[in-house]
């Protein structure tokens, strides 16, 4: 977990045998590492090409073949390497394999995959033909989510069919009397009404498997990861006030101490009212003895002016935090010292790009967080580098931090930047900030907070008419983004109460001086993305 590169280097690993998600690309290996997570169980996803050697190095307790978007007869189809099936076969390693998995397996274990004269997208009823392990506890008929093409027409030989669909004959296959299982439906995702009791069958009846985690009890062992990394120095750490880097903080703070730990708070202008202030009175609150606000909203502005390209905006802000966190650090090194050692709160999804098995799979948006660059020669300790959010923050909760460290909303590195659609303008920002107050005072009020993945307001770059008191106004139109999510990979729009949007909007128009409009946002992710831009 620490002392290596975010994204490229090698990581230390929980000494437990995980399950091994092997990602065929899309966005489903996340999804199936972290439901089979929640289920109790350590799962780590490694690129459907992995070598035997590596796999067989990791002894799984089973692997799961997630799905992807190609077909099995396509030239260049992601496979297996060569070994690795014969091995699952042989060993009897317990294997499930999902959709492009269940497929690619179908195929090369004998039987036939063809395109399907019609797709099967979204729900479909699945039959239960046979009685088996998988099912157990689910009805014979229930509601599966399915997203394919192609399909098994031929089982492979050897091979009972297990259930089928209107669509597909072959919807879930076992192979003999292996642990190993084909199955064209995503069980990882919530629409399948049992999707998560067919995994658990999976992993305790057919796997056996042993469960093997609790995030809430790791914060021994991460304290004692950074101990064995932390050779002496000073210890810089980008603050935000967001769960990551405050629990990653506090982990090391725990190591060693907060003489030689240093918290670095940059205003950089883009932040929510008051909040710069707030982070640093909670950090110090929680026992961190050298936290460093420095301010550079003026920078930040200046670096923003003119642009309105949102991927230049984020190279822009990135460019300006690095430079400026650069600054500060090597004022802090002539006070204190040299610093040796980087704390960042990178957790697993930043670090294990899913789905790079596809075509090359489009970077979305550039998020600056990820990587700091090489120019500061610091050693990196990221102690949350193998946690979801959902377990950072049981692991936060766990470790005492309060609640507006613990359930704190995502809040994006470019800030309010990227909810300013087009340039970024000081009346932008001071429009966007007093909405923002008003959007999160009212969601809390209305005890939605922790329901909620996000809410807050967006500012559009559209004037339209509209009547305050008896006079014609030209003003902008502020947005509402609410998302209940649980990774923030989909999310849907919220649906909270009229009542509440109706008293947001009305503050909004009331109190904040150039708004006479509020949308709100119905569009779920994907199509859109949560931000917007
Ligand atoms: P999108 O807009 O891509 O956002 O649907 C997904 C999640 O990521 C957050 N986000 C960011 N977080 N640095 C961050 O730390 C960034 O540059 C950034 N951009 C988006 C966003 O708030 C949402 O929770």
């Amino acid at each position: 977990m620490c002392g290596y590169k975010g994204g490229q280097g090698k990581t230390s690993r929980p000494e437990v045998r995980p399950v091994a998600v092997l990602d065929f690309g899309g966005q489903y290996a996340h999804l199936i590492a972290r439901r089979v997570r929640e289920l109790g169980f350590y799962s780590e996803i490694l690129p459907h090409d992995v070598d035997l050697s590596s796999l067989k190095a990791l002894s799984p307790q089973a692997v799961i073949l997630s799905g992807g978007p190609r077909s099995v007869y396509e030239e260049d189809a992601p496979d297996l390497k060569p070994g690795v099936l014969e091995w699952i076969v042989e060993r009897k390693v317990p294997a499930l394999c999902i959709c492009y998995g269940h497929q690619l397996v179908g195929d090369r274990l004998g039987g036939r995959v063809e395109r399907g004269a019609k797709g099967e997208y979204g729900t479909a009823t699945l039959t239960i033909l046979r009685h088996d392990p998988l099912f157990e506890g689910t009805p014979r008929v229930q509601k599966v989510w399915m997203s394919h093409m192609d399909q098994l027409v031929e089982p492979p030989p050897g091979a009972v069919v297990l259930a089928r669909t209107e669509v597909t004959s072959i919807a879930a296959f076992r192979l003999s009397e292996l642990p190993l299982y084909g199955v064209q439906f995503h069980p990882e995702v919530r629409h399948t009404e049992h999707g998560l009791a067919i995994l658990k069958n999976f992993l305790e009846k057919a796997a056996g498997a042993t469960p093997n985690w609790r995030p809430e009890s790791l914060a021994e062992r991460k304290v004692a990861e950074v101990k064995a990394v932390y050779r002496g120095g000073n210890v810089l750490v980008a603050a935000s006030g967001g769960v990551d880097s405050t629990v990653a903080a506090y982990l090391t703070m725990l190591a060693i101490g907060s003489d030689k730990l240093h918290l670095v708070v940059i205003d950089t202008g883009l932040l929510r009212e008051g909040e710069a202030d707030e982070v640093v009175r909670t950090l110090r609150g929680l026992g961190f003895k050298h936290v460093h606000l420095v301010k550079a909203s003026r920078e930040f502005l200046e670096a923003l002016k003119g642009v309105t390209d949102p991927e230049e905006k984020r190279r822009r802000v990135a460019a300006k935090y690095f430079e400026v966190l650069e600054r500060a650090a090597r004022e802090l090194e002539a006070k204190y010292g040299k610093f040796k050692y980087l704390v960042q709160g990178t957790i697993y999804p930043d670090r294990i790009e899913s789905g790079r098995a596809g075509r090359g799979s489009d970077r979305i948006k550039s998020h600056h967080n990820v990587t700091l660059p090489e120019k500061l020669g610091l050693e990196l300790i990221e102690p949350l580098a193998d946690l979801y959010k959902d377990e950072v923050r049981r692991l936060a909760r766990a470790l005492g931090l309060p609640p507006e460290v613990v359930t704190r909303h995502p809040f994006p590195g470019p800030g309010l930047a990227v909810r300013i659609v087009g340039e970024v303008t000081e009346e932008g920002l001071k429009i966007l900030r007093r909405a923002t107050k008003i959007v999160e005072d009212e969601v809390r009020r209305a005890g939605l907070y922790e329901r909620l993945w996000q809410a807050f307001p967006a500012l559009l770059p559209v004037k339209t008419t509209g009547v305050k008191g008896d006079a014609r106004s030209y003003e902008y139109a502020v947005a509402l983004r609410f998302v209940v999510s649980e990774d923030a990979m989909t999310a849907e729009f919220a649906k909270v109460p009229w009542e509440l949007l109706e008293r947001i909007a009305t503050r909004i128009t009331n109190e904040v001086k150039g708004v006479n409009r509020v949308l709100y946002d119905i569009t779920n992710k994907p199509p859109a993305t949560i931000e917007y831009e």
